[in-house]
């Protein structure tokens, strides 16, 4: 059952990287070995033809400063393992939830349920401090990690966001799909409809990314096939939203819905032709290669029909989506030239040094979750090398030579 899994799994990621090297007129080179080096990737120029090492090793990333309790709960907040992006610093505010504000000690909880669905919590550094905005919140400088970004994320300074979600349908979770719950206990059910929202929050946020890619390529003077095929891909991932929260719905035996996401109005979209080609580096070349491949593997261990068609599905579809970022790589270089392939070599190279995490466990056995669409971290994360090694890395290093 395992090799053959890994076999389909090998089909999938030969057949994307020839369909996209076809695409683009590319000759592929033998794979790029990266060797996992805890939270870092090292990449080995070297080609040693051995489809990629493992790379599973468990994490020993240092972190500065005091690491703050690992934290996990119901409305996303992740544990802190050190798998992360490096760490990054900001300002969170919370509300003023007694006579003063927390020490900082004391605000470490209500800190990390602030933050977005893919960021957790290393350190509250310094604080309380005054609120800039002048709305009277307790405000504290804190170190987080960024995890779980993939898919093509909407990006804002600190992370991918994602829309809060209600109890409501508004068509987002009606499609009729129905999962085998038999011998599921409600908090496995619960668990496994957290890890659906969890999804289906990244492709409705998909859709807000593909409809500024469209306006990207509008404001560059792309081709016809590029824009619309940017309008097709949104479309697309509003079928894996709704598919994912249908799914989500029928574990927790109520309708899911996203609320708004002003965030898709307010952040910059590629202004400049450098913004785009670095931008589909990241989002496109390596977060949809890495969904696409995640998503094959996830659906070949899913013994559920229901799950299992859904994710077949969403793997073809993100295929199709890594296949158009490296179409608009291309039309970014051949419009720019000399200074944007630079700049995508170079945004390459940094993809190459930081492996996105993979996403959070459901706290479930091993064999429950990947029956209903969910891999372990760890082989989520050698997926994602495999991706990195057999696709993405050879696409590239074919694409800036060919330029
Ligand atoms: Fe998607
Ligand atoms: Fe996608």
């Amino acid at each position: 059952m395992y090799h053959a899994a890994m076999d389909a799994s090998l089909i999938f990621r030969r057949t994307l990287a020839h369909r996209v090297a076809a695409a683009l007129g590319l000759t592929l080179a033998a794979p790029i070995t990266f060797v996992g080096c805890g939270a870092k990737v090292v990449v080995d120029t070297e080609d040693t033809g051995t489809g990629g090492a493992g790379g599973t090793s468990s994490s020993d990333v240092s972190s500065s400063g005091t690491t703050g309790p690992a934290t996990s709960s119901s409305t996303g907040t992740t544990v802190c393992d050190g798998t992360g992006q490096p760490p990054s610093s900001f300002l969170a505010c919370i509300p003023d939830i007694g006579e003063s504000c927390p020490s900082k000690e004391e605000a470490y909880g209500a800190v990390a349920e602030s933050l977005d669905i893919c960021s957790c919590l290393r350190s509250v550094d310094v604080g309380p401090k005054p609120d800039p905005s002048g709305n009277g919140l307790c405000c504290y400088d804190v170190t987080i990690e960024t995890t779980c970004a993939i898919g093509r994320p909407l990006l804002a300074e600190n992370g991918p966001v994602v829309a809060p979600i209600e109890a409501a349908q508004r068509g987002w979770s009606e499609e009729a799909l129905a999962p085998n719950l038999e011998g599921l206990s409600i908090e496995a059910r619960e668990a496994l409809a957290e890890r659906w929202i969890r999804d289906g929050l990244f492709e409705h946020a998909s859709v807000a990314a593909f409809s500024r890619l469209a306006l990207a390529l509008l404001a560059h003077g792309a081709d016809e096939s590029l824009v619309r095929a940017a309008h097709e891909a949104a479309l697309d991932e509003v079928r894996h939203a709704r598919l994912s929260l249908s799914l989500a719905a029928a574990y927790r035996g109520a309708p899911i819905a996203p609320r708004g996401l002003p965030e898709a109005l307010s952040l910059p979209v590629g202004e400049s032709l450098v913004d785009l080609a670095v931008g589909t580096v990241i989002e496109g070349a390596v977060g949809e290669t890495l969904a696409a491949v995640l998503a094959a593997e996830q659906a070949e261990r899913a013994s559920d029909p229901a799950v299992r068609r859904v994710l077949t599905g969403i793997a073809e579809d993100e295929a199709r989506h890594a296949e158009l970022a490296f179409r608009v790589l291309a039309f970014t270089i051949a419009a720019g030239g000399a200074p944007i392939r630079d700049a995508v070599t170079q945004a390459f190279r940094e993809a190459a040094s930081r492996l996105p995490s993979p996403p959070p466990e459901p706290p479930l056995p091993a064999e429950v979750a990947a029956a209903h669409g969910h891999v372990a971290r760890g082989d989520a994360r050698a997926a994602f090398i495999r991706a990195m090694d057999e696709v993405v890395m050879p696409l590239g290093r074919a694409l800036v030579e060919a330029a």
